[in-house]
């Protein structure tokens, strides 16, 4: 019996499973080890400065799910009551006496995952939802008792034609002292009608544009006068600790008496976060924020805005509001400028949101001449096909598997993930992120191993394993292929693709292939008549396209037709940021945008099954 055969055997009695979000690796890990030692085990880098002794208390984590062993005296000595409470624990001093998922925050980690915030140049326009002005004042006297905001006000109008016919409550609380501490001069900012904030003479004015991702959030900073970014930052959406998927965590909301406002405040949580580093960069200060735009799925920002999220959850997964919304940032838990508006996109359908339309906005699909693909590849894949005038967007159910979800030995984008893989002269050769010793694999390596075995005829089109292949073996039964032996881990289980993982990117696939076939059969249209296909999004970025086409998961066509844009919901969000003339345009492509609901078509599961061969899409594809 192999070594991995042998410890499967005994794993069920003997070993725990164990899970570290938001890096997505999982394993089983004798019992009696430390979460410290489960995590190099899996080979998670998480900060142990002490070396495990339970004196740095830099191993910290928070217990997400499951049961570790009662605080040790060295934890009630580096954490307070509340922490523990809290469920944080330190990683070196706690083990697990269930199966557990354990969240490890970004300060606990000694490497940065790969977070994808870079994407297309935003377009710009000169029409900023909100504008500042140098307002210089006449101070009252006792013949000019005029209030203060309205000598603000009034003094706009005079010198910028600004009409302001209303104010914030917080603007008008701040004023009388903002005044008097600058010598009767300061800047005003407006938004529409109304006076958002009141600072100092000359500052600039700032906005904030998000793109709130199921598992990633991007963030940017951008000068709001003339829409340049001023930094950008990328972080893990700590939600990933309630779920991996959005239906995981649209049920805790529904489950838990706490269960949505767990949600918004991990949400929010991140974001303040974000805005603290990005103003600290750039040296400014959040309360020169005075406009923020959130895009994401339409349960991100059901969750966000503190929406019901029951009637997504199920059939026919209607929306509660489809339209744009503008909130006072402050009512959403938003630490910037107190008198700032969020403003959030509009949603499309129930599982296509304000992130699928400004991703459309920024690749300007609806401006196409000729017929257009756009997939934004993740743990649901949105699609979309602009073709004889018309957008009609799909949503495909891919699942995390590209994420690194539900594969043996899959993780995020994070130093030691696997990226590429090929085959050469019988040598398996692997590209590992920071060159470092191999730990797992993660989506764009998954997809590479996938191709290559289908390549080397070491899997077939029905994702069967050739048992006589050169590097597979047989454990329990059961095929599998190896990346990377056991004898080069120090002992460490192998890492390597299984017939189980196979099956998965198989359905995985299949969502997206469905998805993008349907829609070319509902527009008539055949593969070849694409002008275009562009590939949107943290995993659509790094996958090596040759791959992608060889299994079917996007369609058969010449290299130079596609183009892989990066962040473009980010930029989209952006370009909402800067312009309303933009903000309008998002609103229409919403309105505009047609919905296919994929698992009502007649022929769904017919075509679903012919999906999960590991083909290139038919010739006739459509
Ligand atoms: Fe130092 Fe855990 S490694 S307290």
């Amino acid at each position: 019996m192999t070594e991995r055969a042998v410890s499967d055997t005994a794993n069920q009695q003997d070993t725990l499973h164990i899970e570290f979000e938001p890096v997505g690796r999982r394993g089983r890990c004798p019992r009696g080890m430390t979460l410290l030692q489960c995590a190099q085990q899996l080979g998670v880098s998480l900060s142990a400065v002490c070396n495990g002794n339970g004196t740095c208390g830099r191993c910290r984590v928070v217990l997400s799910s499951g049961t570790l062993s009662p605080a040790t005296s060295s934890e009630h000595l580096q954490l307070t009551d509340k922490q523990l409470t809290d469920g944080i624990r330190l990683a070196c001093q706690a083990i697990p006496e269930t199966d557990c998922i354990i969240h490890i925050p970004p300060e606990s980690l000694t490497t940065i995952q790969r977070t994808q915030v870079e994407g297309l140049q935003a377009i710009q326009r000169d029409d900023p939802p909100v504008v500042t002005h140098k307002v210089p004042v006449i101070a009252p006297s006792l013949s000019d008792v005029e209030g203060d905001v309205d000598r603000v006000t009034r003094t706009l109008a005079k010198l910028h034609g600004v009409a302001c016919e209303t104010a914030d409550l917080e603007v008008i609380r701040a004023t009388p002292s903002m005044l008097r501490e600058n010598d009767w001069t300061v800047s005003a900012s407006t938004r529409g009608k109304e006076l958002i904030a009141v600072g100092p003479w000359p500052s600039n004015t700032l906005g904030l544009a998000v793109d709130l991702g199921t598992t990633k959030i991007a963030a940017y900073l951008l000068d709001m006068a003339t829409g340049e970014t001023l930094g950008m930052l990328g972080a893990m959406n700590p939600q990933i600790r309630f779920g991996e998927d959005v239906v995981t965590r649209m049920a805790h909301a529904l489950t838990s008496p706490s269960g949505a406002e767990d949600l918004s405040s991990a949400a929010i949580g991140a974001l303040n976060d974000m805005v603290t580093q990005l103003t600290q960069e750039s040296g400014t200060d959040p309360a020169r924020i005075v406009e923020a735009v959130v895009v994401g799925n339409t349960a991100m920002h059901h969750l966000l805005a503190g929406l019901p999220v029951a009637q997504l959850s199920r059939a026919p997964y209607v929306p509660a509001f489809r339209e744009s919304m503008d909130i006072k940032a402050r009512e959403l838990g938003l630490h910037i400028a107190p008198g700032a508006y969020a403003h959030l996109l509009p949603n499309i359908a129930g599982f296509v949101g304000g992130d699928h339309v400004a991703m459309l906005l920024a690749t300007q699909v609806a401006n196409a001449t000729a017929p257009v693909l756009a997939i934004d590849i993740g743990t649901n894949t949105e699609v979309c096909l602009a073709a004889h005038g018309h957008l009609t967007s799909a949503s495909c159910a891919s699942g995390p598997a590209f994420e690194g979800g539900h594969i043996r030995d899959g993780m995020r984008a994070a130093p030691g993930a696997i990226e590429h893989i090929d085959i050469e002269d019988g040598k398996v050769l692997l590209q590992v992120i920071d060159d470092a010793e191999p730990v797992g694999l993660c989506g764009s390596g998954i997809l590479d191993g996938l191709a290559t075995l289908l390549r080397h005829g070491i899997v077939d089109r029905m994702g069967r394993f050739n048992k006589n292949a050169p590097g597979v073996q047989i454990i329990d039964g059961k095929p599998e292929f190896v990346l990377v032996p056991s004898e080069q881990r120090n002992g460490k289980p192998a890492l390597g693709l299984t017939q189980q993982d196979v099956r998965q990117l198989q359905l995985a696939k299949a969502a997206i292939e469905t998805g993008i076939q349907a829609l070319l059969a509902h527009a008539s249209l055949a593969q070849d008549e694409l002008s275009s296909v562009i590939v949107a999004g943290a995993f659509g970025t790094y996958i090596d396209l040759t791959s992608a086409i060889a299994i079917g998961m996007v369609p058969s066509l010449p290299l130079e037709r596609f183009s892989q844009v990066g962040n473009a919901a980010g930029t989209g969000a952006k370009m909402a940021l800067s312009s309303i003339s933009m903000r309008n345009e998002a609103r229409s492509i919403a309105r505009a945008t047609g919905y296919v609901e994929l698992a009502t078509s007649p022929d769904f599961m017919k075509r679903f099954v012919e999906s999960t061969y590991l083909e290139p899409f038919p010739q006739n594809g459509g």
